[in-house]
């Protein structure tokens, strides 16, 4: 039996069944945020069905955790696949865990047929790729990759000011699994992440396959601002530092800004705190969050510049204050990975198409490591980041055949 043939589609979705329960909201989606004690749950679920089935575990100084499945050669290089278990707090129950759960029905599926691989290989769940508790997203990757330090990092506090470290040490209390010597990062033969598509391509065109070319570049900012408190029923316009109007201002132009005719440049503002909070103050404090998505990384510098001046423009009599968070220039994958991709699809028979990514990936960060791609699987109307995403069985299974077969061949490289 090939390893392709071994995966069994209701395991995978039982799987995805088991792991939805763990931080499920009322809509039939999750709220599983990075280092939550939802998110040790699931760790916990992840590393006892691995222990199950002998693969060993273990994690990280960022808490990324990884399963390995041996190889013959104990020399050679792993391959790794797998994407995230964090969610948005009003999130589906694929994005990110499919791409774990695929790379684990891989190693199981190549367990089950008998398959023995030169390399290991390895699946993975990655620390806060959502970045919607702690900033700035992608991070278990970034941190793995160099792309962020460690210890950075560990400092970065949530919105009710919890430290990042602290979570993580209570995370690994609950969900315990053999850390890894020294920092985060191992070499690596290659990387490949299956995850739904997050948008309505593959539907639209029914193809069952994408087989990912590239990641536009993304960047995040939180841009605060401070103006004064005061008495609502009092103080007249002039004398008033309402730091919420100031913030109207700024939005309102970067949305003017960034709208382009061919409809290209994602601008979202997605959070907005306004302080102290109170209806009768006016707001000495606002602070809102932009994230900015481009396969250009001059338009997204451009932007970023233009935010500058804006801010800088708008904001009195307030001052403000711009933190970039995050920047990821735009990902072209490895035509290595991108035609073993399209051409194990093409071999198991599934209709596909070449396609880039919108969203952001853990994958963006492993490229710059060692030869690396993604499979893209539809999601029902292209909807993700809401709790009624939704994906089919038989599609799940499909990406995962791709997967398993694709890593085999890697891992015999
Ligand atoms: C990932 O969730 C992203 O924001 O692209
Ligand atoms: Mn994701
Ligand atoms: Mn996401």
């Amino acid at each position: 039996m090939s390893a392709a043939g071994a995966v069994r589609e209701d395991r995978l979705w039982q799987r995805h069944v088991d792991m939805a329960k763990l931080g499920g909201t009322p809509r039939g989606g999750v709220n599983r945020q990075a280092l939550s004690p939802e998110d040790a749950a699931a760790r916990n679920l992840l590393a006892s069905w691995a222990r199950a089935r002998g693969f060993s575990i273990s994690t990280d100084a960022i808490g990324n955790l990884f399963v390995r499945r041996e190889g013959s050669d104990p020399k050679a290089l792993p391959v790794l696949s797998g994407s995230h278990m964090d969610s948005q707090p009003t999130g589906g129950r694929f994005d990110g865990m499919y791409g774990v759960l695929a790379a684990f029905e891989a190693l199981e599926a190549l367990e089950d047929a008998g398959v023995k691989t030169k390399r290991p290989v390895m699946a993975v769940a990655w620390t806060n790729e959502e970045g919607s508790r702690f900033q700035p997203g992608a991070m278990g990757s970034a941190v793995f990759a160099g792309h962020n330090k460690l210890e950075e990092m560990l400092l970065v506090k949530d919105w009710k000011g919890v430290a990042l470290k602290d979570a993580l040490a209570e995370t690994l209390k609950v969900a315990p699994a053999p850390m890894r010597d020294g920092k985060p990062g191992f070499p690596l033969d290659g990387y490949v992440e299956a995850h739904i598509e997050q948008g309505p391509r593959l539907e639209n065109e029914r193809k069952t396959i994408g087989v990912v070319t590239a990641i536009q570049g993304s960047r995040r900012y939180i841009v605060e601002i401070v103006g004064e408190e005061a008495h609502a029923g009092t103080t007249p316009r002039a004398a008033r530092k309402d730091a919420f109007a100031a913030a109207l201002r700024i939005a309102q132009a970067m949305y003017e800004a960034t709208t382009d005719k061919d409809d290209t440049l994602r601008f979202t503002i997605g959070r907005v705190d306004v302080g102290p909070g109170s209806p009768n103050t006016v707001p000495g404090k606002t602070s809102f969050t932009i994230d900015m998505r481009h396969p250009s990384d001059a338009m997204l510098e451009a932007h970023e510049k233009k935010l500058h001046e804006i801010v800088a423009a708008k904001a009195a009599p307030c001052s403000a204050a711009i933190e970039r968070v995050m920047a990821v220039a735009p990902t072209d994958f490895a035509p290595l990975v991108i035609d073993l991709v399209r051409t194990k699809t093409n071999a198991l028979g599934f209709s596909n198409m070449d396609m880039p990514s919108g969203a952001g990936h853990d994958a963006m960060h492993i490229a710059r490591l060692c030869p690396t791609g993604m499979i893209f699987v539809p999601c029902e109307r292209g909807i993700s980041h809401n709790e009624i995403e939704n994906a089919a069985p038989a599609d799940l299974a499909a990406g995962a055949r791709v997967l398993v077969d694709v890593l085999t061949d890697l891992a015999n490289r």
